[in-house]
């Protein structure tokens, strides 16, 4: 997910917003359906940009999504003949809708170098990060267009039009069902005149529209949405439009699009699915075997040769969200956001995963991670509970580190009070490169062990060496993580005092 996504979706009501990623399938080649990644970098230790080119590599993904020209990213990116989409935070469309030199700069700074000097297969470029979302209150909706004219026009002037296309992805929310099915499917009203607009945009110059769809998200907002609904394995009240018969809500979710383009005189427009994944940690419904049944039900969908009911003959093209997690991500959708990849932080595959792309038919963990040392901090077997400075000190530590692992119906959630005190200690120590003074916490009650701490499900990690060149993308836009740490402290605070 790039940033917030709501969603609303009664079962049944199609005017639900889910997300979406894509997915390339080469090796399928049963109609076409690709399957690519989406590679977002807001994690406090990236993966080193070969490693993970490596990665993509040994797991045959050859498409991949960026959410900025991530300078790292792309030079890693060079010569692997990897199509990548490149993406504009929604920040830069007022700058690049006024001018198009603007426009120009950006083309030349952040893609045409990236062509010219390196090799990078650019293909797409992602003009703002669902623009639209009913949450922001139409404060894209003046510039996103002119934004998006500017850009072709950049591109056009730097004879890269035929190569590289222009999109635009979309949070599910810009269309609508009236009538519960996706034939009633239609732009929604306070920006149908714009959609239309961009879709004639779009159109004109032979460029796909893009479309994020959460099914997850139906489920995390709605407790009556049915939960075999969401996923691919068979739904025993399938919606029926006329005919055309209804399992899973991403094909209904994605018809309820085509219907809308179709019902606008749009029905051969190519669409794209720019984010689709699921979490596996930080709520009830997020964890390994619920991602599992969700992402290979995808790809077996995918690879069976159908497309949707209102699209037969596909293709479908996705990108999963995501390839690895993010630990530095704005958790304000919920403490799921930071759980989204197919690979853990350090790239080892989180559950048994074939996309269909290599022989091995199961995720490939990459090459050369290096760790810090075997170490973890934990809270001193000497400390008191009722000592009030611990309540304080695991306020600091997950404020600095991410927590997210702990709570209700998480992985951590079997931990007892001493194990969630020592979570948060070692979350701090390692997001700190286990540098000596992040674990001295006041009066002595936190110590190092080389003995693992993790227990079942509950992983206490050791973190990867942080890689110099991917810190500099760090200054990168960040939302902050500070009301939910707020409100995990709280719970955990109350809890142990
Ligand atoms: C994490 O994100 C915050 C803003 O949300 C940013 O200030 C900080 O530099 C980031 N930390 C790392 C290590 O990337
Ligand atoms: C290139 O992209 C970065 C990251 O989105 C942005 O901060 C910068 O302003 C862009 N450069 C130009 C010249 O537009
Ligand atoms: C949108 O409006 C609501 C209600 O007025 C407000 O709470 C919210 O902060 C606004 N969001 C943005 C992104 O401006
Ligand atoms: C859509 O495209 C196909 C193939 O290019 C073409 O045969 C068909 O007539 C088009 N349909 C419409 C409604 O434009
Ligand atoms: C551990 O922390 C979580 C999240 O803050 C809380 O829900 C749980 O009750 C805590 N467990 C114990 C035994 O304190």
């Amino acid at each position: 997910m790039g940033k917030k996504k709501m969603s609303g979706c009664l079962y049944g009501v199609m005017s639900c917003i889910v997300t979406v990623v894509g997915l390339n399938f080469m090796n399928l080649g049963v109609n076409g359906n690709s399957i690519g990644v989406n590679w977002g970098t807001q994690a406090t230790h990236p993966l080193p940009g070969n490693i993970v080119v490596g990665l993509l590599k040994d797991n045959g993904i050859t498409k991949v999504k960026l959410f900025e020209p991530d300078p790292y990213a792309l030079k890693a990116l060079g010569k692997s003949g990897i199509e990548v989409m490149i993406g504009i935070p929604n920040d830069l469309l007022a700058p690049l809708s006024k001018d198009v030199s603007a426009a120009e700069s950006w083309v030349s700074k952040n893609l045409s170098s990236y062509v010219s000097s390196h090799g990078v297969n650019v293909r797409y470029v992602a003009v703002g990060n669902e623009p639209f979302l009913k949450t922001l209150n139409g404060t894209y909706d003046a510039m996103t267009l002119p934004a998006l004219q500017n850009i072709q026009s950049a591109l056009i002037k730097a004879g890269l039009a035929n190569q590289v296309k222009v999109t635009i992805p979309l949070n599910a929310d810009v269309y609508e069902t009236k009538s519960n099915v996706p034939s009633g499917g239609d732009f929604r009203s306070d920006i149908h005149e714009l959609m239309l607009q961009i879709i004639k945009f779009l159109s004109d110059n032979g460029c796909p529209v893009t479309i994020n769809i959460y099914p997850f998200i139906s489920l995390y907002n709605d407790p009556n949405f049915p939960a075999d609904y969401a996923f691919f394995d068979g739904f025993s009240s399938p919606l029926d439009d006329n005919g055309k018969t209804y399992t899973n809500v991403f094909d209904a979710n994605y018809d309820t699009l085509v219907w809308s383009l179709q019902t606008n005189g749009f029905s051969n427009m190519t669409i794209l699915v720019g984010e689709i994944g699921w979490p596996t940690d930080g709520d009830r419904n997020a964890n390994p075997n619920s991602a599992r049944r969700f992402n290979q039900g995808l790809v077996n969908h995918l690879s069976a040769g159908k497309g949707t009911p209102m699209r037969p003959s596909g293709p479908i093209d996705v990108y999963l969200f995501s390839l690895i997690d993010e630990d530095n991500k704005s958790v304000l959708p919920g403490n799921f956001e930071r759980h989204w990849g197919i690979f853990n932080y350090d790239g080892t595959p989180k559950y048994q995963l074939n996309l269909g792309l290599t022989k091995v038919g199961a995720l490939i963990p990459p090459k050369g991670v290096e760790y810090l040392e075997k170490k973890w901090c934990v809270l001193s077997s000497s400390a008191n509970l009722n000592d009030p400075r611990i309540g304080s000190s695991v306020n600091y530590a997950c404020g600095q580190a991410d927590c997210t692992s702990l709570g209700y119906g998480t992985s951590c959630s079997n931990l007892d009070a001493k194990g969630n005190i020592s979570y948060a200690f070692n979350s701090y120590y390692q997001e700190q490169d286990q540098q000596d003074k992040a674990c001295q916490f006041p009066d002595g009650i936190s110590v190092v062990t080389t003995k693992d701490p993790s227990a079942g499900s509950c992983r206490f990690i050791i973190q990867i060496k942080s890689d110099p060149a991917a810190d500099e993308l760090n200054s990168a836009t960040h939302s902050s993580a500070f009301f939910h740490l707020l409100f995990l402290m709280f719970i955990i605070a109350v809890t142990v005092l």
